[in-house]
């Protein structure tokens, strides 16, 4: 019998909580990482929507072996315990004067990731929109704070205006592919945005 994307992300839940993650999303990353490797050992990485922390942790244990660091912002704070070492967290708008002037200050960064998603109403014109101006924000920071030859992976709700990001993207990557990892619920419209080897700017 075929498995549904509902029966999978209920076992990626269960496999969650056993490897010790806060959150499913967690296996949407590893998926996105074995099928480009958008993260390696060494790289300063910026995390933004970070909350609870399951990428954050995955990067820590799996793709930066003990090397490099995290920087991860969320409006709330992650839950994790303990931190990990290589990672500093802030609590914040990433997108305020503040907060950002502190992701400012601790770049450049090789690698940029963004499960970020706005608080949804289960209104799809509002909620694609809220998000499209998250993924926007995401990438304005991308093509200032990304090293020459860094990678960017940053969620959307597809609502068409992925179209506009998308053309963005390939002005300053060398290689832009969307991607909808199996972890995704059935219902879910969310995508990621891949953005490979950024440019010299
Ligand atoms: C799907 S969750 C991220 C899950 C996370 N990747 C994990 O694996 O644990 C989306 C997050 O985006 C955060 N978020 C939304 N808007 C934000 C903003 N302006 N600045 C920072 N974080 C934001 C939310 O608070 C929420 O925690």
């Amino acid at each position: 019998m075929a498995t549904s994307r509902r029966d999978r992300a209920d076992s990626y839940t269960k496999r969650a909580h056993k490897e010790g993650y806060p959150a499913r999303s967690v296996y949407k990353l590893e998926e996105i990482q074995k099928t480009t490797r958008i993260i390696k050992p060494g790289d300063n990485v910026l995390d933004i929507g970070a909350a609870p922390g399951s990428w954050t942790l995955y990067t820590h244990r799996e793709l930066l072996k003990g090397k490099g660091r995290i920087i991860a912002v969320d409006l709330n704070p992650l839950n994790l315990d303990p931190v990990p070492l290589t990672v500093t967290a802030f609590v914040g708008d990433a997108f305020s004067k503040d907060i950002r002037s502190l992701l400012v200050e601790n770049g450049p960064y090789d690698a940029i990731i963004s499960d970020v998603a706005p608080m949804t109403m289960g209104n799809r014109a509002v909620d694609t929109a809220r998000s499209e101006y998250l993924t926007e924000q995401v990438v304005f920071l991308a093509k200032e704070h990304l090293k020459e030859h860094g990678n960017l992976v940053v969620k959307i709700f597809q609502g068409g205006g992925e179209v506009a990001i998308i053309k963005e993207m390939r002005t300053f990557f060398t290689k832009v592919k969307p991607f909808k990892p199996k972890a995704c619920r059935d219902d879910s419209f969310e995508i990621y945005l891949i953005g490979l080897d950024k440019k010299r700017t």
